[in-house]
């Protein structure tokens, strides 16, 4: 089987994770448990899953000029992420994420620091390898123009978009019209479609919008009925990631021609084993791991 060629347009950062038994409200201050550093990013998260999946990966993005900066590109190397396109930004800092593991969830607040540079400007001069790649995928940690510009480049080089659109924001109609696919949790859809119902969503945009629905599974309309496909089940240790690594295995999946059924279970298979390690990539499954479960 060929290799799928992918380019992840994102953010890379660096997740500061504390564990507590209990979530702090506000004006309080709780005790935790534990502190830890590891690599993050929706957009590197994703490009990270991509590659153990087996994909030819290339990230476009952004780093601080700081030991964080030093530490992600060093990350995406180990895991055979191509790094040609990610630069460094003088006297910015790294991405960082804010993390706290609580109460069975997790909480999350995202500085974008140097994911903020990855401009129009910026993707412009990356045009060449977009246009030849199988699949473009997205999120939403970078500047909103940004993914704007990449939706419409996308729709005028023919090169199919897989737009992961969290964290949630309002999008333009004409953005929602040059994706390809469209991976919004349940929260995400409704600020994507503005409150309506997800059954009505759905129908709107048959085969282009995969609801998460997290445990449940991903929903979708095939153009004759809404489509259900199940989760599997798991112990979870972290569920931080398991949406990147979903994203990831659906886009490598469908670059590499697989149905979009076959590809849903491929992404929940990958998903599923994401949520058994610490941290956002630490159960990110390779591609044998995933085969040997499916054949389970
Ligand atoms: O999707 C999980 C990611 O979201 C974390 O790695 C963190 O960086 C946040 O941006």
């Amino acid at each position: 089987m060929r290799k799928a060629k992918i380019a992840v347009i994102g953010s890379s950062s660096m997740d500061l994770v504390v564990t507590s038994k209990k979530r702090p409200g506000a004006g309080e201050t709780v005790l935790g448990e534990s502190f830890k550093t590891v690599p993050g990013g929706k957009g590197a998260n994703q490009a990270v899953a991509a590659a153990r999946l087996g994909a030819e990966v290339h990230m476009i993005g952004c780093v601080g000029d700081d030991h964080y900066g030093e530490a992600i590109l060093r990350n995406f190397k180990n895991n055979g992420v191509k790094t040609d396109h990610v630069e460094p930004v003088t006297g910015v800092e790294s991405g960082t994420a804010h993390i706290i593991l609580a109460e069975g969830d997790n909480s999350i607040v995202v500085v974008k620091g140097a994911n903020d540079y990855i401009t129009p400007s910026y993707i412009k001069k990356k045009a060449e390898l977009i246009e030849s790649c199988d699949l473009v995928m997205i999120q939403q940690e970078i500047p909103e123009e940004t993914v704007a510009f990449v939706a419409e480049l996308c729709q005028k080089v023919n090169v199919p978009l897989l737009l992961n659109p969290a964290p949630a924001r309002p999008i333009s109609q004409q953005v929602i019209d040059f994706a390809t696919y469209m991976t919004p949790n349940e929260h995400e859809a409704d600020v994507l479609f503005n409150g309506q119902s997800m059954a009505e969503s759905l129908r709107m945009y048959p085969e282009k919008v995969f609801i998460t629905e997290g445990a449940a599974g991903v929903r979708y309309f095939n153009g004759q009925e809404e489509v259900l496909i199940p989760s599997f089940k798991v112990e979870a240790i972290d569920t931080t990631g398991a949406g990147d690594t979903f994203n990831a295995a659906f886009g490598t999946a469908i670059a590499e021609g697989k149905t979009l059924a076959d590809s849903i279970t491929f992404g929940n298979r990958a998903a599923s084993l994401s949520v058994t390690g610490f941290g956002a990539q630490g159960g990110m499954p390779t591609r044998e791991e995933v085969e040997r479960m499916l054949a389970e």
